[in-house]
């Protein structure tokens, strides 16, 4: 990553802190990267995920014991773990792209931390487990923890960058699990063949891989991976959505595939249409749950035109029958995190815009800013639990359930992309990145 890219990020994120620990009154912010924790009744640590504010403030992702003291007005203070330790790896002192924006102390113990915090005007965010006699200052205010969550929506131009790597990675590995799924591999090899081209391993992805072969696509959150080799006949359908990592930045990104010509390839091809006129819609102003909305009148009319529902597209909507289809939001936030925070907060102290009653999933509800990075994720799917709710219900007779029968194997679609919305045009970094690759 590019070193001056990296030190007007900087620069910039330590205005937004300096006037945010003013605002809150607080002239210290430390922060703490994590501690690992020990399974139940173990030896054995949980995978380290560490503190989004600390790496919102350093890209370091892997290093627990560390801290981030930042004085208002003064070049951050970095406090490196660096132990003496022959069971487990030791990452080198950092020097590299990032480096000279901090005065870098190394820890050899955690405990060597406690001289350089103190309390007075200060605040803390992170866990507090094993710091309870520490100096901490007011742990985890609200206020501050709203301005910065708030703040984190605005993405700098090195973030940009890293959301765009995070994507050219997660591409290239979504390309190997299609190839993966035309040569027969089982949900399990595919999900090793998307690690293998990401070069990163499973715990490293932003979250667990969402691998389904025929009706697993139905399931929103399917994470099982399946070891089992389907045969060649039987193969209908995939649907994939995993993303990448870059610097703690992350990638969100979903692709269905019919195995064969077919209604269901029509009804992807429908999906992916429809998906790219959504992202052609973003701009600034535009309220995120209108889109949402239009989303679900588009759905409605793929419905229609494939013979799903005998209902206008308006009524659909009106009455809730598109929510069988599509119950979960068209998009979020992404940064950081893969649900990047603030996306339902309705002002910088904090508030909260919460979601319309019938769409309860919906991520953001912000109106959309310049700089601002979502995900665009349409979908339609077969969910056994909820057709069977909707053939109980008074709509029951606006459904053509013969035809719902016949795609029903395939499980459903979603075609997910990763969209910066600029003050004068929408960049797409992941259909950007599928015609370079
Ligand atoms: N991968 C989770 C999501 O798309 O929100
Ligand atoms: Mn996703
Ligand atoms: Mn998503």
């Amino acid at each position: 990553m590019d070193k001056k890219l990296f030190a007007e990020h900087i620069a910039l994120l330590r205005s937004r802190y300096d006037a945010i620990l003013d605002q809150c009154g607080f002239d210290t912010l430390n922060v703490y990267s994590g501690r690992p924790k020990v399974q139940f009744l173990d030896d054995n640590n949980y995978p380290f995920k560490v503190n989004p504010q600390f790496k919102a403030l350093v890209p370091v992702t892997d290093n627990p014991h560390s801290w981030v003291i930042y004085r208002r007005g003064q070049k951050p203070k970095l406090l490196f773990y660096r132990p003496v330790d022959f069971w487990h790896y030791v990452p080198p002192a950092p020097q590299t792209f990032w480096s000279d924006e901090y005065e870098i102390e190394l820890l050899s113990k955690p405990d060597e931390a406690k001289p350089f915090l103190h309390a007075d005007n200060a605040a803390f965010i992170g866990e507090t487990d094993g710091l309870e006699d520490w100096p901490l200052g007011e742990t985890n205010p609200e206020q501050l923890i709203s301005r910065l969550h708030w703040a984190r929506a605005y993405k700098t131009p090195y973030e940009m960058a890293c959301l765009r790597d995070a994507n050219r990675i997660a591409v290239g590995a979504h390309r190997a699990a299609e190839d993966a799924f035309r040569s027969g591999a089982s949900e399990f090899e595919i999900n090793l063949a998307y690690l293998k081209a990401a070069g990163q391993g499973e715990n490293r992805m932003p979250y667990g891989n969402i691998v389904g072969l025929n009706d697993h696509g139905s399931i929103l959150h399917y994470t099982h991976l399946s070891d089992k080799r389907i045969p060649e006949a039987q193969l209908r359908s995939f649907l994939i959505d995993a993303g990448a990592d870059s610097h703690g930045y992350c990638a969100d990104i979903t692709r269905s595939y019919a195995y064969r010509d077919g209604e269901f390839a029509d009804l992807v091809a429908a999906m992916d249409i429809m998906q790219q006129q959504l992202v052609g819609q973003m701009k600034v102003d535009l309220p995120y749950p209108d889109l949402h909305r239009d989303c679900h009148l588009k759905v409605a009319d793929i419905l229609k035109r494939f013979d799903l529902i005998k209902s206008s597209p308006e009524s659909a909507v009106e009455s809730g029958l598109t929510g069988t289809f599509m119950p979960h939001g068209l998009g979020h936030f992404l940064g950081l995190q893969v649900h990047d925070v603030g996306g339902h907060q309705s002002g910088p102290e904090g508030g909260t815009n919460p979601p319309p009653a019938d769409s309860p999933f919906l991520r953001t509800t912000r109106t959309i800013e310049a700089e601002q990075v979502f995900t665009v994720e349409p979908g339609l799917y077969f969910i056994d639990s909820l057709l069977g709710d909707l053939k109980d219900s008074g709509l029951a007779g606006e459904v053509h359930w013969d035809k719902v029968e016949e795609l029903r194997p395939f499980g459903g679609v979603r075609i997910e992309d990763n969209v910066i919305v600029h003050a004068d045009r929408v960049e797409n970094m992941t259909r950007d990145c599928y015609a370079e690759s």
